[in-house]
């Protein structure tokens, strides 16, 4: 294996220079359709690592996801002989980032690896890592020098697991954030965030967040307070580009995300067979726009809840509209609403409205998951049978009425 490896060295692979004597060796994953095999991905994730090379050589992360460990050794090859490698700082034991930790541990025979105390049991657990002479726990603001750069260790639980650390080089200042301020998206060659599309970087950065540490809202809160009082140069995440000219951006948009901020939105996540409560959704949609409420709108069926739990993070009402299925809420409309809950989205505002063919109420069981969430249902229900008709279309402006007042309170 060292040998197919050796004969590539000295041959840049996307390897990039970020700042003098730090690297960036990490991958793209063009490949998996969903992350974590939940949240679908068609725009690609990558898995960022970093390799500084000092007195001593640290690669930060403890590499990328298994798959791609060919890649990721061919990078790491092209700038150090694995021998030369004294630390592998592993912020995070995911095996996005650990896959190729089992392999390059065995490769790399000098390299202790530098971990937080309950990531080194994950490591035992995991890959049956346990060799104390190559393991070194770290402790909140415990510091490593490499020679002239010096790393500090940062303990952030639950951003994303509770094993989670960042580190930052004093030096550089730059803070390796680990799956913090990460985004979906392939890099495809744009490493800082100067080269990519803001807008695109930060819903895909909202997304990321809300799917994968939302659930940890509280943790991150902490983690963002903690880092307050670092001078950050440049946010180097495990995913996603690097923050360098827009660290205020992507820092203003963790506050709004840890602090649960709304806006003045209104989300309808809806299903519809034969197009009954569509017809009505349409014209919910259209009296809530006419009012000047923002308002999404998700159809289920086509819609993953991935998105739609993005969107309700920071919706101030979301509307269920749906048809009685099977004597029960419209499937795909109360799978979304459990994915949202699953993320403790607690104390929203909702509504309902819907068609039924013989018998309703299919909305009961729903109701009963978002009440014990705390969520506060917005009256009237509005319920019809078959399509909408006049007095249906009034109860509907009553609804509207009361959901405009809701969003301007
Ligand atoms: Fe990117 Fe929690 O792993």
């Amino acid at each position: 294996m060292n040998n197919y490896f050796n004969l590539l060295r000295g041959v840049c692979l996307g390897v990039i220079e970020i700042v003098d004597g730090i690297y960036y060796v990490g991958v793209d994953d063009k490949k998996t359709k969903f992350f974590e095999s939940i949240w679908p991905i068609p725009e690609g994730i990558s898995y960022n690592a970093y390799l500084i090379i000092d007195d001593k050589v640290a690669l930060i992360e403890g590499g990328v996801k298994q798959d791609f460990s060919r890649e990721f050794l061919k990078k790491l090859e092209s700038i150090i002989d694995l021998d030369e490698l004294d630390y592998i700082v592993v912020n995070h034991m995911e095996p996005d980032h650990t896959g190729t930790l089992p392999l390059l541990y065995k490769m790399a025979k000098r390299a202790k690896i530098i971990i937080s105390k309950m990531g080194k049991k994950m490591l035992k657990s995991f890959y049956g890592i346990e060799n104390e002479e190559r393991i070194i726990t770290v402790r909140d603001f415990e510091e490593l020098s490499l020679g002239k750069r010096k790393l500090k260790f940062i303990m952030t639980p639950g951003v994303h697991w509770p094993e989670t650390m960042m580190t930052y080089e004093e030096r550089s200042k730059i803070l390796f954030s680990s799956d913090a301020f990460g985004t979906y998206g392939s890099l495809d060659g744009s490493l800082f965030d100067s080269e990519v599309d803001l807008e695109v970087s930060l819903e895909r950065a909202k997304r990321y967040f809300v799917n994968i540490v939302g659930m940890y809202a509280i943790q991150a809160k902490n983690a963002l307070n903690k880092l307050s009082k670092f001078e950050i140069r440049m946010i180097a995440p495990s995913h996603g580009p690097i923050w360098k000219e827009h660290i205020k951006l992507i820092l203003d948009l963790y506050t709004k995300l840890t602090n649960k901020e709304e806006e003045d939105k209104v989300l309808i996540v809806y299903g519809s067979m034969y197009g009954f409560t569509e017809e009505a959704v349409e014209v919910m949609a259209r009296l809530l726009k006419e009012n000047g409420i923002k308002t999404v709108v998700h159809n289920a069926t086509y819609i993953h809840p991935s998105y739609s739990l993005s969107e309700a993070w920071d919706s101030k009402i979301i509307i269920f509209a749906f048809p009685t299925y099977d004597a029960g809420p419209f499937i795909p409309v109360y799978t979304t609403a459990y994915y949202i809950i699953r993320k403790n989205i607690m104390n929203k505002k909702f509504a309902i409205f819907g068609s039924y063919g013989w018998s309703g109420k299919g909305y009961m069981e729903l109701i009963r998951m978002l009440e014990a969430k705390k969520w506060k249902l917005i009256e009237p229900i509005v319920e019809f049978n078959g399509g909408i008709r006049k007095d249906n279309l009034e109860k509907i402006k009553e609804l509207v009425e009361k959901i405009i007042k809701e969003v301007k309170a």
